[in-house]
């Protein structure tokens, strides 16, 4: 997809669809304003667009859209008016979601649209306006039709017309920073929907190599089983065990150009597969479960964009990454492991894996000198019992890093939520055996029982955030931004929180 930029007024520009909004409203003989272009074109066109809309009915729900033909009275072949849903509601993401909506709904109809960007009166600044548009067209074109026919061609070149020339730099910029972003972000998406046969740990590792392979600033080290052994990954190992395929712990290093105390570390939860273990999933549940390396996937594509984002602090990225399977080699209820933080768990449901993996990344980050760290994992199926698929369950020992990380998520239209690290939950995880067990002894408060076991791994004194994004990583019904499967969630927040200078 090309994106352009012009002064030349919409009225002028020749293509496929000419592309106008409107928002709606409740009022009896109104049920939408037109925005931005609409009134100029409808202009031109003597009235067809207002006639049009009026004739269907067109209330400018958010994604809803008409089109009309413009009859060669202007360049473009028809214009097309694009809900924005009610104004009072209105945020950035729901013009993202429109554009998506669109996109997905032109696909292999149309090959080149033209726009000129809205302004909204609050706090309107045409950069972001650019980028949420170039990032709803991109990431709402997207499918996984690696093995079956594609839905359509998508749309093969986006105009934003009238941007003054003043503007034209900053415009250009951001529409590179959409294309980075919604390209790391697809490819995660890509990772979570190949099947786990093709994407396994070496696999994810011959892909982190290749990124720093690429990239000056990276560098990649892959720890093999011998070594984790050596270095007392006894959690993580534990999950590996009933694996053949060798487990790889993935570790990516983006120095800054100059020297940091800071070192931020990005972990991301990489079981390839998730059988359950012996603790066996119903067959049910266990469809979807390539998806368990979603956060693996987020790492690689934060990674994969970073060097264009140019952190001014050092950033490693961290993936333990495993199937978890059954064979006769592998680790069993009951057992009693030893994490590289020296501490012991009890094994109780070989199916809570991921925090086992983490634990070891969390003290190997802390072992790396690291000075914040940030986990992403489908860690709990309970999170989606509490927040419904859509939402990610966020935890922090830092209110600052809270506030950070909501606000980036907020302009990447990712939608977090943040629920507590209840100590007085410490106690519903005792083992008689072992410091303490894998599992708390209640199913409630499932996501926060699951987030307290890898706060025993972090010192305290380090800012510490844990996002359960087992609801909006893997979807079975895909959205406007994005198809069914992987959502590739989390890159684009993680990116967006890079790019903010540390304070
Ligand atoms: N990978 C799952 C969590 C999951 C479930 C992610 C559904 C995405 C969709 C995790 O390893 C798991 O099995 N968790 C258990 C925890 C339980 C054993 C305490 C769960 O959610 O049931
Ligand atoms: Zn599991
Ligand atoms: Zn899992």
């Amino acid at each position: 997809m090309q994106f352009e930029i012009t002064d030349k007024k919409i009225i002028n520009i020749s293509s496929d669809a000419a592309i106008v909004f409107a928002f709606s409203e409740k009022e009896k003989n109104k049920k939408y304003t037109p925005h931005n272009s609409f009134i100029d074109l409808d202009k031109e066109l003597g009235g067809q667009i207002k006639k049009a809309c009026d004739l269907e009915g067109f209330s400018a729900g958010r994604g809803e859209y008409i089109s009309v033909i413009s009859v060669d009275k202007i360049p473009a072949s028809r214009v097309i008016v694009l809900g924005l849903g009610a104004k009072k509601e209105f945020v950035w993401d729901d013009l993202r979601r429109a554009i998506g909506s669109l996109a997905q709904k032109l696909k292999g109809k149309i090959d080149s649209v033209s726009l000129s960007i809205p302004s909204f009166e609050a706090e309107s600044s045409p950069e972001i306006v650019a980028r949420v548009i170039s990032e709803g067209f991109i990431l709402g074109s997207y499918e996984f039709n690696k093995y079956k026919k594609s839905n359509g061609r998508e749309l093969s070149s986006v105009i934003f017309s009238e941007v003054q020339s003043k503007d034209q730099k900053v415009i250009k910029k951001n529409i590179e920073i959409a294309e980075n972003f919604s390209k790391a972000t697809i490819l995660a998406r890509d990772l979570v929907n190949e099947p786990a046969s093709t994407v396994n740990p070496t696999f994810l590792a011959e892909l982190a190599k290749n990124i720093a392979k690429k990239d000056p600033n990276i560098e990649c080290k892959i720890i093999e089983r011998a070594e984790a052994e050596k270095m007392g990954m006894g959690a993580y190992l534990a999950v590996a065990k009933g694996s053949d395929t060798p487990p790889k712990f993935i570790h990516l290093e983006y120095k800054p150009q100059k020297k940091s105390r800071e070192k931020l570390a990005i972990i991301g939860k990489g079981i390839t597969f998730d059988t359950g273990g012996y603790s066996i999933k119903p067959a049910d549940s266990m469809v979807s479960m390539k998806g368990d390396m979603a956060g693996a996937a987020a790492v690689l594509g934060i990674f994969a964009a970073i060097s264009k984002v140019k952190p001014s602090y050092g950033v490693i990225g961290l993936i333990a990454a495993t199937p978890n399977l059954i064979s006769s080699s592998a680790f069993l209820p009951d057992d009693i492991v030893k994490s590289m933080s020296g501490k012991t768990i009890e094994i109780i449901t070989t199916d809570a894996e991921g925090r086992l993996a983490l634990a070891d990344c969390i003290t190997y980050a802390i072992k790396e000198g690291a000075t914040e760290i940030i986990d992403l994992a489908t860690l709990t199926g309970a999170v989606m019992v509490a927040l419904g698929p859509d939402i990610t369950g966020l935890f922090s020992n830092n209110r600052d890093l809270v506030e950070k990380i909501k606000a980036a998520a907020f302009t990447a239209g990712e939608k977090v939520w943040e629920l507590p690290l209840e100590k007085e939950y410490r106690k519903l995880s005792k083992s008689p055996v072992a410091d303490l067990p894998n599992v708390a002894n209640t199913r409630y408060g499932g996501p926060i029982t699951s987030a307290l076991f890898l706060q025993e791994f972090v010192e305290k004194n380090i800012p510490w955030a844990h996002l359960d994004i087992a609801g909006p990583a893997f979807i079975k019904n895909g959205n406007d931004v994005s198809g069914k499967g992987g959502t590739g969630f989390g890159v684009r927040t993680m990116l967006n929180y890079l790019m903010e200078e540390k304070s």
